[in-house]
């Protein structure tokens, strides 16, 4: 580098003039790259989703989550934190810092012996709208007065699972999975997990300023839930 330097300059005393295009070449060449680079670099910033989350959308979730673990309680309906709540619950005491939204899980033999107009009038007299998926075997509540605005409305989505008799183990409702066969091993899609974890008492654990039921060894169904990443704290995916 000191090499080439010397070099240059000594050269350029002698070629002034083809030293200034070369410089001037360099300049330019320089620009054009650190341009290209910026550009590329703020449509990655813009194309990413936000990772953060508003307080409106905060101030919306825990009211809507309360009711609807209040009102699970009421129906008798086991449920308890999961998923990235779960590890939220864990890691932050609350919902990770970039989840707009929250989950549970809840036993679907429970769900099952209320019929759906039931459901549906129990969550509406609560000003809450319910939405289910036969093929995740998920119900996602919003609450029904929250206006259309330019945020995402936060949701509570409520996982449903059953055990399977054959397997002893509790695998995920909804059609996409009952057409896999029966073999937690085999297809990790099922995400199974031993019933113990979910058997009544449940501990509470505090969420921000609640208090819910949590299953009975969480870092356990962590396990189940994220087999490869347990382990480490989770990362955003926005
Ligand atoms: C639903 O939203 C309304 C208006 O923002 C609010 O007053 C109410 O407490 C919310 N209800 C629940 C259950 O979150």
């Amino acid at each position: 580098m000191k090499l080439s330097l010397v070099s240059i300059r000594r050269r350029c005393r002698f070629w002034s003039r083809r030293c200034e295009w070369m410089f001037l070449l360099l300049v330019v060449f320089g620009m054009i790259i650190t341009m290209h680079y910026w550009i590329v670099a703020k449509k990655d910033i813009e194309e990413q989703p936000p990772c953060i989350v508003l307080q409106e959308q905060r101030r919306g979730l825990f009211p809507l989550l309360s009711a609807v673990s209040t009102l699970l309680s009421h129906l008798s309906i086991t449920h308890f934190l999961c998923y990235d709540s779960l590890w939220g619950a864990i890691q932050e005491s609350g919902p990770l810092p970039w989840d707009v939204h929250a989950h549970l899980c809840a036993l679907n033999e429970k769900v099952s012996v209320h019929d759906e107009a039931e459901l549906l009038r129990a969550f509406r007299r609560r000003g809450l709208t319910l939405e289910y998926s036969s093929a995740e075997g998920q119900y996602t509540i919003r609450n029904s007065s929250s206006e259309a605005v330019n945020f995402e409305v936060p949701t509570v989505r409520v996982v449903l699972f059953e055990e399977d008799d054959r397997l002893h183990m509790l695998r995920r409702v909804g059609w996409r999975r009952r057409v896999l066969p029966p073999d937690c091993d085999a297809h990790p899609t099922l995400q199974c997990f031993p019933p113990n974890l979910a058997a009544l008492p449940l501990p509470m654990r505090p969420f921000g300023p609640l208090t819910l039921p949590a299953p009975r060894e969480d870092i356990d169904l962590l396990k189940f839930h994220y087999p490869d990443t347990w382990w480490r704290p989770l990362q955003p995916h926005c």
